[in-house]
């Protein structure tokens, strides 16, 4: 087998030990990650071999779950790592890396080197002109860049130039880790392998569709970062719009990189561009507050007094194109909100004519998909049924499916399958480049326009709950309303709406 080199840089760092360590021993583990390999830390931080390898071991105790937790192999796994101490954004330390890779890469070494840029994201654009510039990116290399690709449309676009100029577009790996999570790859599954669904997924059947991806804690120590950032480029240009473009996409005609590609792509151009007069009732930002058992935002470790940095966005999207003409996309993300859950609801139209006599509570409503990403990983959908006995009185009930349910196979890690399917060369669930310029040509404007406009609303919600009250406002022009996830779900039996 030929030798494989993973060089991550920034190793000494938050995501290596959470993250790409436990995911890279999963495929050890799995034996998706076998032979001839060797893991290459590469940071500031002074380290041996031994001492990486021992903070490894340890971080891996710490990380990953029970099941996994085998010493024998966890050892030998271990035995795969190295390290070497250099500062990523000088040029000059470069020549020490390549003699590192040759050395581990031995005779006949063919340059088979996947970088992993887990770094401070000012060092996106530095990284890959020094590799070039000892030779380091060779034709058999790969490159994953973590997220955020970009602050804006500018940098995204002189990015994708530096990258470019330096690798070939197969070899360059944007990571989306939402793309990596088994449950959104059944999102393609369940839409383009069942004919049922596939001819109500449209405007004619259709009513409104919700994204929800949010979280119930804060943000932590990562104060300094997030106060730059804010959720809309954290989230919404990256990790929902995706999702938005999951659901809305046409099936390609064959399954492959580019053709999947392509038709994520025709989602983001057609997504109806924002003006500035639109702005009050197609977005509501917020921001957490303090509430009697938690910190408002402000009061965080590094963040201004008077940030208007929002942590919270809920958004009214429109695509504009045959299928999904006047169907709103609502999408929303916060921190600290009541719990964590990532979801996707389909509400279709209601009957069009009733004719059964109902009584309040138990009136047919409209069928409700919910796609759940995180947690409880399922399907549920809503039904209307007959109550047992006289006359034709209607329950509201759910089906529901467990992901867990599918063969007794456990959930895959969507970072171990991300790096599985760059180590294969397989780029389908990576960002293009041209992607990511479209989806900053939507969002850019927004941010453009709340950093000239600094008084936009901003809307304060007290941590714990589902946000300002104004997102509710939004979707109510239109009579629907925000599914909440249940919080503290564990039975799906149990599912319920809040
Ligand atoms: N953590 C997460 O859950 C997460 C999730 C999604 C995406 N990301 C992205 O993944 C990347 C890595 O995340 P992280 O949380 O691991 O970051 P981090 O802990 O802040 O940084 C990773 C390492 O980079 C090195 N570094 C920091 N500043 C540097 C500088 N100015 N010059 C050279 N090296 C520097 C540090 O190692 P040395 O001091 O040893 O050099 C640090 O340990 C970030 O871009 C982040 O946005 C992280």
């Amino acid at each position: 087998m030929k030798k494989l080199i993973i060089v991550i840089f920034g190793a000494s760092g938050d995501l290596t030990k959470r993250k790409l360590m436990p995911a890279l021993y999963s495929l050890y583990f799995t034996k998706r990650l076998q032979g001839n390999f060797s893991i290459l830390g590469a940071s500031r931080s002074n380290y041996s071999d031994d001492a990486f390898r021992s903070y490894i071991d340890n971080e891996l105790h710490n990380f990953l779950p029970t099941k996994m937790q085998d010493k024998e192999l966890i050892e030998q796994f271990i035995g795969h790592l190295h390290y070497h101490t250099m500062d990523p954004a000088v040029e000059e330390q470069y020549k020490g890396l390549d003699e590192c890779i040759m050395k581990l890469g031995g005779s006949g070494f063919d340059g088979n080197i996947l970088f992993y840029l887990s770094t401070p994201p000012v060092l996106y654009g530095v990284i890959p002109l020094h590799l070039q510039s000892v030779g380091l990116n060779t034709k058999a290399s790969r490159i994953i860049i973590e997220k955020p690709f970009g602050y804006d449309l500018e940098s995204a676009l002189s990015l994708n130039k530096i990258y470019e100029g330096v690798f070939d577009e197969h070899q360059i790996y944007r990571i989306d880790h939402f793309l990596g999570k088994e449950t959104a790859q059944n999102l393609l599954a369940f839409r383009f392998a069942n004919g049922i669904f596939e001819p109500l997924w449209n405007r004619n059947y259709i009513d409104y569709i919700e994204v929800t991806a949010v979280e119930n804690l804060g943000i932590g120590d990562r104060g300094g970062f997030y106060d730059h950032v804010g959720a809309l480029r954290d989230m919404v240009q990256n990790h929902l719009i995706q999702l938005v473009a999951l659901t809305a996409m046409e099936p390609p005609a064959i399954f492959n990189a580019d053709t999947f590609r392509n038709e994520i792509v025709k989602v983001y151009d057609s997504l109806k561009p924002l003006v500035e007069i639109d702005f009050e009732d197609h977005i509501v930002r917020g921001q957490y507050t303090q509430s009697y058992y938690k910190k408002g935002y402000r009061e965080e470790k590094g963040i201004p007094e008077d940030s208007r940095t929002e942590t919270f966005v809920a958004m009214r999207l429109e695509i504009a194109n045959w299928r999904w003409s006047g169907v709103p996309f609502y999408i929303r993300t916060g921190k600290q909100m009541p719990t964590k859950a990532t979801e996707i609801v389909v509400h279709f139209k209601e009957t069009p004519h009733k004719m059964f006599h109902c009584k309040e509570g138990n009136c047919p409503k409209a069928n409700k998909l919910t796609l759940r990403l995180q947690p409880n990983e399922g399907i549920v959908l809503g039904l209307g049924l007959k109550i047992p006995g006289a006359g034709f009185e209607i329950k509201n009930v759910t089906m529901s499916f467990d992901y867990n349910q599918l063969g007794g196979i456990p959930m895959g890690d969507a970072y171990a399958r991300l790096i599985d399917d760059c180590i294969q060369h397989d780029p389908t669930l990576f960002t293009r480049s041209d992607a990511v310029e479209a989806s900053w040509r939507f969002f850019g404007p927004i941010l453009e326009y709340w950093k000239a406009h600094p008084e936009a609303p901003l809307y304060g919600y007290p941590a714990g709950t589902w946000g300002p009250l104004e997102s509710e406002g939004m979707m109510r022009y239109h009579h629907a309303e925000w599914s909440n996830p249940c919080k503290n779900l564990t039975d799906t039996d149990k599912y319920c709406e809040l």
